[in-house]
């Protein structure tokens, strides 16, 4: 979607798959989905360092309403848990320098039964404009996916007419490929910022690599629809709770960044331990998932559980591109393997030589050119991503001219 948002893929930090729909304030007081978690999630993406990394939206997941419309058919927000209305909590969270995203859905209902924007839309997108979202995600339940090629667009359009610029993150391909429908994605692109195409997202490496297989068994349909403005979402980043252990972690924020996917942390970032905050503050790697190209990486090797991934990056020098590449180890036989590849297998061929570092480890391989093998030790469900920047050629051929500097 052309609306000069999301350039680059959003970061952010999303309830859901940390918070779910708990509704119980009155015995979980400090988890439940109330305008207080909303606060305090706020407050540490800006106290602990992530609005410095990049991390920038405070997105409200499902069940944040009322079970019912106001009596002029408003939406309201839960009495209880949000005492002070949503424009309160998008004006706290703006005074923190940050953006606020709200959730609803196309439907009659939300996935957790709360009120669907359906027949409503334009009031709904008016009344988002109103409380100053940022950024909205509309989900896919209780409504036919037959019916979301125009829904979805108009909607799209009610948010443009609000004349306040926000995200538009749709659930529209997953309810669709779901229903047995093939996504008319040229139409998707036109009117999203991005968009879900597969499951949810749960907290076990199961879950994640059902993803990534999805991913990359899928890629040569998904790949081509993403680019500044438009993004495929793979589902937020479960780093920092209880599914995935530290070299899982890795891999998950190495290939969503090879993936240029959306950075949605839903983590509770009160109790988060430190490596895993390193993790998601890993600027190396944010700086790819955030390179300006925006061209979504690909598997490009798999064999007896090894995977290599790989993403085209800046700097371009005449026609190469730099690249992130991401060496996966999907054995379950519990030892670090070994890979060697040479650059030029990798596809990486400039004969200028590429300047060649570890993401993670602090290891500068130096300028290496195409034959050179690189070997790197990969742990078990873990990842070594390195970064490769084409370098300018080095002896330049043109005469030194004075008056061209
Ligand atoms: C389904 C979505 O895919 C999830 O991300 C989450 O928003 C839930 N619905 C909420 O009910």
């Amino acid at each position: 979607l052309e609306n000069g948002l999301a350039r680059t893929p959003p970061m952010g930090w999303l309830s859901w798959e940390r918070f779910r729909c708990n509704t119980d304030c009155e015995n979980d007081p400090d988890n439940c989905i109330s305008e207080n978690l909303f606060r305090t999630m706020t407050d540490l993406v800006v106290s602990e360092g992530y609005a410095a990394a990049g991390y920038e939206y405070i997105n409200v997941d499902d069940c944040w309403l009322e079970k019912n419309r106001g009596p002029n058919n408003e939406l309201v927000a839960d009495r209880r848990r949000f005492p002070s209305g949503m424009r309160a909590l998008a004006d706290y969270v703006h005074a923190k320098g940050l953006k606020f995203g709200i959730y609803e859905d196309y439907g009659n209902y939300t996935c957790a039964g709360y009120p669907g924007i359906l027949g409503y839309s334009k009031q709904d997108a008016r009344q988002f404009a109103s409380w100053d979202v940022d950024y909205v995600k509309l989900d896919g339940c209780y409504s036919l996916p037959t019916d979301m090629d125009i829904g979805y667009p108009e909607f799209g359009r009610h948010l443009n007419g609000t004349g306040r610029a926000m995200v538009y993150s749709c659930s529209w391909p997953v309810y669709q490929i779901y229903a047995g429908i093939s996504p008319n994605f040229s139409s998707i692109i036109e009117h999203c910022n991005l968009w879900r195409n597969f499951d949810d997202i749960q907290d076990s490496w199961a879950s994640l690599e059902s993803i990534i297989d999805y991913y990359g068994n899928n890629q040569d349909y998904i790949i081509p629809n993403a680019g500044p403005g438009h993004w495929n979402d793979p589902d937020m980043l479960i780093i920092g709770n209880f599914g995935l252990s530290y070299e899982q972690s890795k891999t998950q924020m190495a290939l969503w960044a090879i993936l240029a996917a959306p950075l949605l942390m839903s983590v509770d970032l009160r109790s988060i331990r430190p490596e895993y905050k390193a993790i998601l503050q890993n600027k190396k790697i944010i700086a790819v998932d955030q390179d300006p190209l925006g061209i979504q990486g690909r598997r490009i090797y798999k064999h007896k559980g090894i995977e290599i991934w790989s993403r085209p990056i800046t700097p371009i020098y005449q026609t190469y591109y730099s690249y992130a590449v991401a060496f996966v180890n999907r054995r379950t036989d519990g030892t670090p393997s070994d890979v060697a590849v040479t650059l030029r297998e990798l596809g990486l061929q400039s004969p200028t030589g590429y300047r060649v570092e570890d993401l993670y480890e602090d290891v500068d391989y130096g300028i290496l050119s195409p034959s050179t093998k690189i070997k790197v030790k990969v742990n078990p469900s873990g990842v070594v991503i390195l970064r490769a920047d084409v370098q300018p050629e080095r002896f330049s051929k043109r005469p030194f001219n004075p008056y061209y500097y």
